[in-house]
């Protein structure tokens, strides 16, 4: 069965960009983010990787850590981000898993065979501290991520765990939230004691902690 909201994500030992890894000990009490690509040499992937290197600092700020993957060898990955550094002008500095057995991509259900046979889907698994996946998104290989996105949801999931608000449709940083549905008026009153707008019993909008 898929991976589900909630499964803890599984471990693996891998050969990457940085050396071996052992998941679990690499993920260590961090939040990560680990997507897949398709294929090394491959133009929406180029894009992908180079604007991920970008938002280094953002995922800094959030206490996140990245890993790709794809089913090509260390050799291709390191040859493929001499390419991503001059044409996107940032060099993947996260570790890139050489998958090219599929052990992972296996264990994470990243291999679609109605999509392909041999390539990954565009997949994403946001996992947190406890090694929880918060979030799967997946994606044809034909569309680039919003990895703008990716951060968004990170931050909503950051927010539910420390203030026990959801964000609605559409929110971004800075806009009103909503008070989870799970907390009581009197639980909510001890977090938020300058009151909510109620406007129903179930619709508790508050300023973003
Ligand atoms: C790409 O990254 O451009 C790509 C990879 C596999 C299939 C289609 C597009």
């Amino acid at each position: 069965m898929a991976l589900q909201l909630g499964d803890e994500a599984p471990d693996f030992t891998a050969q990457t960009t940085q050396g071996e890894i052992h998941f679990h000990d690499w993920l260590g009490g961090s939040w990560a983010v680990l997507f897949s690509h398709p294929k090394d040499f491959t133009p929406v992937c180029t894009t992908e990787l180079g604007y991920t290197a970008k938002l280094k600092d953002k995922f800094a700020d959030r206490g996140v850590k990245v890993i790709g993957l794809s089913v090509d060898a260390v050799g291709d990955h390191e040859k493929w981000s001499d390419d991503i550094e001059a044409t996107q002008g940032t060099r993947p500095d996260f570790p890139v898993i050489a998958d090219d057995n599929r052990k992972v991509a296996d264990l994470y259900g990243m291999i679609h065979p109605n999509a392909s046979d041999t390539l990954t889907v565009r997949s994403v698994f946001i996992i947190d501290p406890a090694k929880k996946i918060r979030t799967t998104i997946t994606y044809p290989a034909s569309t680039g991520r919003n990895f703008d996105e990716i951060l968004r949801v990170i931050d909503s999931l950051q927010l539910t765990d420390k203030h026990k608000v959801a964000t609605p449709v559409n929110w971004q940083q800075g806009d009103d939230v909503i008070i989870v549905p799970a907390l009581s008026n009197e639980e909510a009153a001890k977090l938020f004691p300058d009151g909510w707008d109620e406007q129903r019993p179930y619709l508790r909008v508050v300023k973003q902690p």
